[in-house]
C-alpha cells in the first residue's frame, strides 16, 4: 500500500468533523491499543466525513478499519475534480463582489443558472460553504438553489486531491442500530461513537432523521467496551453516565470506571468551549 498522507481536517468540508480531538483521540489509541493495531477492528460508527476512520487508519495502520459512511461522504469525494470545476465557474462569476458580502441580484442569478446547467456532480455541502451565510445547510439541491441568500464567500483554491484519504478504510453505509450488533461480542473491535449532539442543530447531516433523547437512549443499549465516545458537556452524558451507574441501572457494568478526557476547544481568541473524550478498554 502507498504511504499514507495524513490529513488533519477533512478534505471537504463537513460541519461537526472532530478535527479539534485529533490529537486526544491518537492519545487514547496509543494507550489502549498496542502498537500497529495488529488483530484489532475499529468501527467509526457516526463517520461523517471519516476523519476519525483516517486518523484511526494513520495510528493503527494494521488494524481493520470501518468508516460508517452514513453521509455519502466517499462519493463528494471521488467527486473533488467535478466540485472544482464547479468553483472556478462560481468563482468567476462572483470575484468582482467583495468577500462576505451578499450577492447583487444580477449576480445571484447567474449562479443559479451555472448551478442548473452544470453538466456533473453538484456537491450540494461545499457550494453552501461557498455560498450560504455561515454554518446553513441545504436540505437538496431544490433548497440550495431556491430557498437562500447567497453571499461572496467562494474559495480561492481548488481542494487538494484526497486521492489516499480512505486507502486500506473500508466503507459501508448503515443506520447505527444495524451495525452495531454486528459487533456485540468481539472484545478486539473498538467502538468510536460521535453521534449528533442531542439539543444541537443538526441539518448538516444527510440523513438525519433528529437524532433526540429516544435515539440517544436506544444507541446506550449497544454501547459495550472498548469504546470511545465524544460528548458534548451540553448533552449531560457524563450525568447521564453517572445516574447508570450510581443507580446499577440496566448494564451498568458497562461503563463502570469509565475514563475520560477535558478537551478545551478553542474556536477562536473569544470563543471556547468544553467537551469530554469517554471511553472504556
Ligand atoms: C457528529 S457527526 C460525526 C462527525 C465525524 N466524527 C467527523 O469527524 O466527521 C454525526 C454523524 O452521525 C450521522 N448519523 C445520524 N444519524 C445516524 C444513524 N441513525 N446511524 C448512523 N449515523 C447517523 C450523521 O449523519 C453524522 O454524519
Amino acid at each position: 500500500m502507498d504511504a499514507i498522507k495524513h490529513y488533519t481536517q477533512a478534505p471537504l468540508p463537513f460541519i461537526g468533523q472532530k478535527r479539534r480531538f485529533l490529537t486526544d483521540f491518537k492519545t487514547i489509541l496509543n494507550q489502549c491499543i498496542a502498537d500497529d493495531g495488529d488483530g484489532w477492528t475499529i468501527v467509526d460508527v457516526f463517520g461523517g466525513s471519516g476523519l476519525l476512520a483516517h486518523t484511526a487508519k494513520c495510528s493503527k495502520p494494521q488494524a481493520h478499519i470501518i468508516y460508517n459512511d452514513f453521509d455519502g461522504y466517499a462519493i463528494r469525494l471521488q467527486n473533488i475534480k467535478y466540485t472544482n470545476h464547479l468553483r472556478k465557474i462560481i468563482f468567476d462569476l462572483t470575484q468582482h463582489v467583495p468577500r462576505n458580502h451578499k450577492l447583487p441580484e444580477n449576480v445571484k442569478n447567474q449562479v443559479q443558472a451555472a448551478l442548473k446547467s452544470f453538466d456533473g456532480f453538484v456537491d450540494i455541502h461545499s457550494v453552501a460553504s461557498w455560498l450560504l451565510f455561515s454554518g446553513q445547510q441545504p436540505t437538496d439541491f431544490h433548497d440550495l438553489i431556491f430557498n437562500h441568500t447567497y453571499f461572496n464567500n467562494v474559495r480561492l483554491s481548488d481542494y487538494p486531491s484526497a486521492d489516499s484519504y480512505l486507502n486500506g478504510v473500508e466503507v459501508v453505509s448503515k443506520p447505527y442500530h444495524k451495525l452495531l450488533p454486528e459487533f456485540q461480542n468481539n472484545s478486539k473491535v473498538l467502538l468510536v461513537l460521535d453521534p449528533p449532539y442531542v439539543c444541537t442543530a443538526q441539518g448538516a447531516y444527510h440523513k438525519a432523521g433528529y437524532f433526540g433523547m429516544v435515539e440517544f437512549l436506544k444507541l446506550m443499549r449497544l454501547v459495550r467496551p472498548p469504546f470511545i465516545f465524544f460528548s458534548s458537556t451540553r448533552s449531560e452524558f457524563l450525568d447521564y453516565l453517572d445516574l447508570v451507574i450510581g443507580y446499577k441501572l440496566d448494564g451498568w457494568e458497562r461503563f463502570a470506571g469509565y475514563r475520560k478526557i477535558n478537551v478545551q476547544v478553542c474556536l477562536n481568541k473569544n470563543a471556547h468551549y468544553e467537551d469530554n473524550l469517554v471511553y472504556k478498554f
